[in-house]
């Protein structure tokens, strides 16, 4: 039994093969833990928390959490361990996407479209203004990577064809992006005092909660701008919202919130200030691979064989 809804990519193999139960995207804690009894599969997606209450709602049968995500953090990898019930993900697939939503969000907060567009819907535009909406250009421009894995190298890649010079921080040193790109690494906060673009591809872990706060976004600086594709829980919304508020962070371009779907009214209140709802990888191609391989992995586990990509 599977206990949640795929893309046709892969729901279809799916239906082919197995009794398919339905969560759906509105469903409940309540709801989700009455369809699950019985599953041997699950798929869940990044809103779906999977701790040991759904996995031992779920019954001893489980065999396989497949997460319709890269990242995994909505999953409890600890209590599938104990049970002996296998996690995997979705790599790869989704990684121009993620990069180019990034670029996108980086372009639309350097030059301020949310704020312009909601004036002229308002019917707040005037006419043409040498003073109005003045932004930054990337062209130019130093942009920091936090975490120069394979989302954030396609990003940097992006900005560096587009003019930036690229600098990065993370755990290592990276050899492919400094030859290809002349990234440089810095110390964390060193980057985010000398970059004028700080954007976040780092996976959320109880190391990673809360990187960017009140005294980081400080850093970043009044010229600055902060872009977030990665896990909302890096990122605090209130202390950018009250930087942008403040005129002490530059502009910020988020896709991701600590309690997604909700987002913080102080943040939905600030200006200079691009959001968007969580969809990094919400292409046709990259949707249907996702689901796709949502599908191998459930399929290989089930028939007793190595999952594509397996977390643990
Ligand atoms: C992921 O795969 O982690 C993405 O955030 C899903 O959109």
């Amino acid at each position: 039994m599977i206990a949640r809804v795929l893309l046709p990519a892969g729901r279809d193999r799916l239906v082919a093969r197995f009794d398919l139960r339905e969560g759906g995207l509105d469903a409940t804690r309540t709801d989700l833990l009455a369809i699950v009894p019985g599953a041997s599969a699950l798929v869940a997606d990044p809103s779906v928390l999977i701790d040991g209450e759904v996995l031992d709602a779920c019954g001893d049968q489980l065999r396989v959490v497949a997460n319709f995500a890269v990242g995994y953090d909505n999953v409890d990898l600890d209590a599938c361990q104990e049970r002996g019930v296998i996690v995997t993900n979705t790599p790869d697939v989704l990684t121009e996407a993620t990069a180019e939503l990034a670029l996108a969000l980086t372009l639309a907060a350097a030059r301020r479209m949310s704020d312009a567009e909601r004036d002229l819907r308002a019917g707040r535009w005037l006419g043409w203004d040498p003073a109005a909406y003045r932004g930054i250009e990337i062209w130019g421009a130093t942009v920091g990577v936090v975490g120069m894995g394979r989302i954030g190298h396609r990003y940097a890649r992006l900005a560096r064809g587009i003019g930036a010079e690229i600098v990065y921080a993370g755990p290592s040193s990276k050899s492919e992006a400094e030859s290809e790109l002349g990234a440089r690494r810095l110390e964390f906060e060193e980057l985010l005092s000398t970059a004028d673009v700080v954007s976040v591809h780092a996976p959320a872990t109880p190391e990673t909660r809360g990187l960017i706060g009140a005294r980081e976004v400080e850093l970043i600086g009044p010229q600055g701008l902060l872009v977030n594709t990665s896990r909302g829980p890096l990122v605090d919304s209130e202390a950018v919202a009250a930087a942008l508020r403040e005129g002490k962070l530059g502009a910020a371009g988020l896709d991701v919130y600590e309690n997604e779907p909700e987002v913080s009214p102080a943040l939905l209140e600030a200006p200079r200030c691009v959001l968007l709802p969580h969809i990094g990888s919400a292409t046709v191609p990259a949707r249907d691979a996702m689901a796709s391989a949502v599908a191998d992995n459930v399929i290989a586990v089930l028939d007793g064989k190595q999952p594509p990509s397996r977390v643990t």
